[in-house]
């Protein structure tokens, strides 16, 4: 029996770790959260998975939880961008001390395996498209709050690789770049534009131009990657895991009307400060694993429309 402890696990992508790494009856997950974004409520306990509220600043709680751990899956955070400007504090303690907390705790049990979520906030700017996992990570301005989030996932990534440099511990560091699907929390951009327009009839305000690009990854395919670079990826690296899947926001808007037979007219506002114009990852690391996605943007976007604009209760 492997006993794999997932951090964050109430969240969008740990609720669909739970689920996919819950399935293979060899592993015990133990499941926790703090439940300040996410909900532990929404995984069901049973002789697999055991489920506890903790909060990952709170060490000697979590000491408990840490004995007879094989693997640890870290994504304990402070997600949302809202979040990045207006509690900087809040996502720097989590991001910072509980990843210090976890990492120390991860030596002290001797740990065989540490997962860290990194983020593709960490590049801000890239100087390279498509991204590759060798680009700079860089803080362009220390004083704008946005990058509390950005600079916590780099100091993640350098508690990773020092504190564990000498350990017996495995580690992979992962890159997530917009993961979407039903139930992605609604400080992201494709719940904002669904939920604008399941409220307006004939304007729809978007951040930007319209020319800012993504490329997004649906929920399931995140997490096969994120299992398959845990059991196959080379150990002590790092894995962008997303998409080549770009769209801008004009055209998801153009798609977003036509699959709900809409008519709207664009209205443009500022972008937020230090928000970047395009993202898109270099995926062939990803893809030596042969790891390949089967859910294409339009069918996943459908899935969230289904979640977002039809039932009324979730959104
Ligand atoms: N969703 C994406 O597109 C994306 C992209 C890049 C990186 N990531 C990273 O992947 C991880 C998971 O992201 P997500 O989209 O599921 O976010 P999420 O906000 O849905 O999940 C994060 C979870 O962490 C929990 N949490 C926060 N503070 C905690 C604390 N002190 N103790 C215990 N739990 C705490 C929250 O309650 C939440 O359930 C995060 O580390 C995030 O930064 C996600």
């Amino acid at each position: 029996m492997k006993r794999i402890l997932i951090t964050g696990a109430g969240g969008f992508i740990g609720r669909e770790l739970v689920n996919q790494l819950s399935k293979n009856k060899k592993n015990k997950i133990i499941a926790i959260d703090n439940n300040i974004r996410g909900n532990l409520k929404s995984i069901d306990e049973n002789k697999n998975i055991i489920v506890e509220k903790v909060d990952v600043r709170k060490k000697e709680k979590l000491r408990k939880i840490f004995k007879n751990i094989d693997e640890c899956y870290h994504l304990a955070a402070i997600n949302g961008t809202k979040n990045f400007y207006e509690k900087p504090n809040l996502v720097l303690d989590v991001g910072v001390m509980g990843t210090l907390n976890v990492i120390e705790l991860v030596q002290e049990y001797k740990v065989k395996k540490f997962i860290y979520f990194s983020s593709s906030e960490a590049y801000q700017k890239p100087n390279f498209l498509p991204t590759t996992e060798r680009e700079e990570l860089k803080i362009p301005d220390v004083f704008n709050p946005r990058f509390s989030y950005g600079g916590s996932k780099i100091i993640g990534e350098l508690l990773t690789i020092n504190y564990l440099r000498n350990s017996k511990t495995k580690y992979y560091i992962l890159r997530p770049h917009n993961v979407y699907g039903p139930n992605m929390g609604g400080d992201h951009v494709l719940p904002e534009l669904i939920r604008k327009l399941k409220k307006s009839t004939k304007f729809l305000k978007i951040i930007g131009d319209g020319n800012d690009s993504r490329s997004f990854i649906f929920i399931s395919d995140a997490v096969n990657a994120i299992i398959k670079v845990a059991n196959n990826g080379a150990q002590n690296q790092i894995y962008n895991i997303g998409s080549n899947d770009e769209y801008k926001i004009t055209e998801i808007v153009r798609i977003l009307c036509k699959i709900l037979n809409k008519k709207i007219r664009i209205k443009k506002s500022p972008r937020h400060l230090g928000s970047v114009s395009k993202r898109l990852p270099d995926i062939k690391k990803l893809k030596k694993l042969k790891h390949k996605n089967k859910t294409n943007f339009i069918k996943g976007l459908r899935k969230t429309i289904d979640y977002y604009y039809f039932d009324e209760k979730q959104s």
